[in-house]
C-alpha cells in the first residue's frame, strides 16, 4: 500500500510555535520532590535542583512548563511557598503531605536554569480573585507595594514578568476541589481575568475547557465559559489522555481522536465568536496531553497522607512512542489555532524522565520524538495533503494509515510520519518538486511493529529512504514514528 503527500511552501498553516513543546511540573507524587528537585542528591546543584533532570529537558527541548497543578492548584495557597516559613499542609487533591519547600520562588529559579517559559496556573478552587491578583502582583509587579515589596524581600529584586496564566485548572471535573458548574465558572474567571488584567495588562490568560472529550458537558461547558468570558480571554484549555487498554489497533489511531477533539473545540469558540459578533479567535492551549494507562490507576481517594508517593509513575512502551509522536503531528497540524501544547508530566509522572531517589535519570521511549520533533520542526507548518489508505478502528472508527506533517525552515524540510497500522508497511510517496533541490540529511525511525510493548525501543536511521526527481520515497514499516530531515 501507499500514501502520497505534496509539499509546497505555498501551502502554510502557520508558523511553528515553539509554545508547542511545552510540558508540566505538577506538585503530585515525584514529579517535584525526587524528580526535579531534590537537596542532597549526588547531582543537585546549589539550590537543590537535580542537574541531571535539567540536562534531559534542555535535550528533550521543552520551551514552557506549566506549574505548580494540575488538581493541586485547587487547594494551594500559594504564600505557603515563598519566604522562609513553610508550613507543612494536607494536599486534598492526591492525599499527600506538602512540605513547601518547593515553591515560586524555587520553580521560577529552576526555569531560568532549564531555559524554559513558565506557565502559572492560579486557585479557583478553594480561592478566587483576590488571591490571584495577590500572586499576579507578587510575582510581576516592580515594588512599593506589600506584594511586590515581600517578593523583593524573599531576595527577588526583579519582577518575573511571567506572561501565561491558566486560570484554574480542569473546573469542570466532579473530582476537582471547588469543582463548579460551567455558568459559576465563567462568571468567576471571567471576573478573575479582568482583574488581572489591572495588576498586569500584559498577561496571556488561559480558560478552562473541559478535562477531556467525553466529559457530559463537553461542548456545553466551553460554549457556556466563553460567553462569559471571551473578551477577557486568550486561549481555552484542552486536556486528553490516551492508553492501549487491550486495543493496539484502536490506540496506534488515538491521534484521531485528538484531531476530532481539537475540531470540536475550535467549532464551539468560533460559534461562541459569531453568537457574540466578535472578530477575535480564541486560541487553544492543549496543556494537558499524553498516554496514560489510567485504567491501571487505582486513585487515592483514601488511605494514609504521604510526602511524594509513588503516584502513576508509567513506564512507556513502543507503542505509546509511536502515538506520542502522532499527537505531536497533530498539534502541529493545528497550529493556526492550538498556540500552547503540554505534555503531562516532565518528571516520573506519566513523565517523559523518569528519576530514581539519590540515584539516575533516564528516558523513556516517549522522550524520543518529543525531543526529535521539538529539534526539527521549525519555520512554518505546511498543509500536506495527504492521501492515505483507511483503517478501520473499533475505538475510534475510520482512521488514515498515514498520519503526516511537514515543516519549511530556512535551511530545509522536515518530515515527520507516522503509519498506524500495527501490521503492514507503507510505501510514502511525497512529491517536493514545488520546494526546489534539496538532499537527506538525517532520517530517524521509532518501530513498534515487532515488539509494541517494548521499553527500551530505541531511535535507529529509517533505511531505504530515496529521493529523486522531487520525489521523496521512504518505506515506513508497521506501527512506526519517522522524522525525515531534507537540506
Ligand atoms: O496530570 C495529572 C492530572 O490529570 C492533573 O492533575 C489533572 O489536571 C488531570 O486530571
Amino acid at each position: 500500500k501507499n500514501a502520497r503527500l505534496t509539499l509546497d511552501p505555498a501551502f502554510e498553516i502557520a508558523p511553528v510555535s515553539r509554545r508547542l513543546f511545552g510540558s508540566f511540573v505538577e506538585h503530585m507524587g515525584r514529579c517535584v520532590y525526587t524528580g526535579i528537585f531534590e537537596p542532597g542528591h549526588p547531582r543537585a546543584d546549589e539550590h537543590g535542583f537535580r542537574t541531571d533532570v535539567l540536562e534531559l529537558t534542555r535535550e528533550m527541548g521543552v520551551s514552557v512548563v506549566r506549574y505548580p497543578g494540575g488538581n493541586f492548584v485547587s487547594g494551594y495557597r500559594w504564600e505557603d511557598g515563598v519566604g522562609p516559613d513553610r508550613p507543612t499542609r494536607l494536599d486534598l487533591a492526591w492525599r499527600q503531605i506538602e512540605t513547601n519547600r518547593f515553591g515560586l520562588n524555587e520553580f521560577m529559579a529552576w526555569t531560568r536554569t532549564a531555559g524554559v517559559e513558565p506557565m502559572m496556573a492560579v486557585n479557583l478552587g478553594t480561592r478566587g480573585i483576590q488571591e490571584a491578583c495577590d500572586l499576579l502582583e507578587y510575582a510581576n509587579h516592580p515594588s512599593g507595594t506589600h506584594w511586590s515589596d515581600l517578593r523583593v524581600k524573599h531576595g527577588v529584586a526583579e519582577p518575573y514578568g511571567i506572561k501565561l496564566w491558566c486560570l484554574g485548572n480542569e473546573m469542570d471535573g466532579p473530582w476537582q476541589i471547588g469543582h463548579k458548574t460551567a455558568d459559576e465558572y465563567g462568571r468567576l474567571a471571567n471576573e478573575t481575568a479582568r482583574a488581572m488584567r489591572m495588576v498586569d495588562p500584559g498577561v496571556e490568560l488561559v480558560l478552562c475547557g473541559s478535562s477531556n472529550s467525553h466529559m457530559p458537558t463537553f461542548g456545553a461547558w466551553e460554549a457556556t465559559v466563553l460567553e462569559h468570558a471571551y473578551d477577557a480571554v486568550d486561549y481555552l484549555s484542552l486536556h486528553a489522555y490516551y492508553e492501549e487498554n487491550g486495543d493496539l489497533d484502536s490506540f496506534l489511531a488515538a491521534a484521531v481522536d485528538m484531531d476530532r477533539f481539537i475540531s470540536s473545540v475550535i467549532a464551539t469558540a468560533d460559534h461562541v465568536r459569531a453568537k457574540l459578533r466578535r472578530s477575535k479567535s480564541i486560541k487553544l492551549s492543549f496543556d494537558e496531553w499524553n498516554v496514560w494507562n489510567q485504567s491501571r490507576y487505582e486513585g487515592r481517594e483514601q488511605g494514609d497522607f504521604e510526602e511524594s508517593p509513588e503516584l502513576i509513575e508509567d513506564t512507556f512502551t513502543a507503542a505509546d512512542a509511536v502515538v506520542v509522536g502522532d499527537f505531536l503531528i497533530t498539534l502541529l497540524r493545528h497550529a493556526d489555532r492550538v498556540s500552547v501544547a503540554c505534555q503531562a508530566q516532565l518528571a516520573n509522572i506519566i513523565a517523559p524522565i523518569r528519576t530514581s531517589p539519590g540515584g539516575p535519570a533516564w528516558r523513556q521511549t516517549i522522550f524520543h520524538p518529543f525531543a526529535l520533533t521539538a529539534r526539527h520542526a521549525r519555520g512554518t507548518v505546511l498543509r500536506v495533503e495527504p492521501r492515505s489508505p483507511l483503517l478501520d478502528t473499533s475505538r475510534y472508527g475510520e482512521a488514515a494509515q498515514l498520519s503526516a506533517v511537514a515543516t519549511v525552515d530556512e535551511e530545509g524540510v522536515t518530515v515527520i510520519a507516522v503509519n498506524r497500522s500495527a501490521h503492514e508497511e507503507l510505501d510514502l510517496i511525497a512529491d517536493l518538486r514545488s520546494i526546489g533541490p534539496l538532499h537527506v540529511a538525517e532520517t530517524h525511525l521509532l518501530a513498534a511493529g515487532d515488539d509494541p510493548h517494548a521499553t527500551d525501543a530505541a531511535v535507529v536511521p529509517l533505511a531505504n529512504v530515496r529521493l529523486d526527481g522531487g520525489e521523496l520515497r521512504a518505506l515506513l514499516p508497521a506501527a512506526s514514528w519517522s522524522l525525515i530531515r531534507l537540506t
